[in-house]
């Protein structure tokens, strides 16, 4: 596993869309493609947009994670998050959880909502992790095997509780 260093959780650029687009093909079987990143980032007012970002050996950047955030108003939606394979287990997606929702909640946001596959329990493990519980489930919801998708909340969020999360 390479070691990370130099890990920012900072917002996407323009630049980092084919290494954010890269990081989904590999993470997910219903990947966004990248116009789909790109009408986020530049055409969706709602869409709050991060990377992760870390340091191989030699000093050099690589974008390692993507988190899309949809705001309205209170309410934030988790549309998209994902760390490439090989840096996962490091608490890179839980780093850039935290980075967006308390950015998000400086915002006013207070809840936020999201869907994961009935059998994603690694995702569902590290939104448990933050506060997240199961509130319903959406029979079949996936296009591709028609799995079901659990939906989770999490509720009266504030800046300070995000803060914690870290520590
Ligand atoms: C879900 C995902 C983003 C997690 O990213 P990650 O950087 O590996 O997760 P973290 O290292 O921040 O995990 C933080 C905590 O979440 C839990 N967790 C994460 N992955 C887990 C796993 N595979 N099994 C059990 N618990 C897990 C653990 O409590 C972990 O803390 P610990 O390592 O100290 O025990 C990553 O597995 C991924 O990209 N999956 C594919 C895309 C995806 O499923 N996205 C979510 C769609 S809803």
């Amino acid at each position: 596993m390479p070691v990370v260093q130099g890990l920012i959780v900072r917002r996407m650029e323009e630049q980092d869309v084919p290494q954010a687009h890269a990081i989904d093909v590999a993470s997910s079987v219903l990947p966004w493609s990248e116009h789909s990143l790109r009408f986020e980032l530049n055409h969706n007012p709602a869409a709050r947009l991060w990377v992760a970002e870390v340091k191989d050996e030699s000093g050099v950047e690589r974008v390692v994670g993507l988190l899309v955030l949809w705001v309205i108003v209170d309410e934030a939606h988790i549309a998209n998050v994902a760390v490439h394979p090989d840096f996962r287990r490091q608490h890179i997606g839980q780093k850039l959880l935290t980075r967006g929702l308390l950015s998000a909640s400086e915002e006013g946001v207070r809840s936020v909502y999201l869907e994961v596959r009935r059998g994603n329990q690694a995702a569902q493990a590290l939104y448990r992790r933050l506060g997240f519980f199961e509130t319903g489930i959406r029979p079949r919801y996936y296009r591709d095997n028609h799995e079901d998708a659990v939906l989770m909340t999490l509720e009266n969020l504030q800046p300070d509780a995000v803060q914690r999360w870290e520590e």
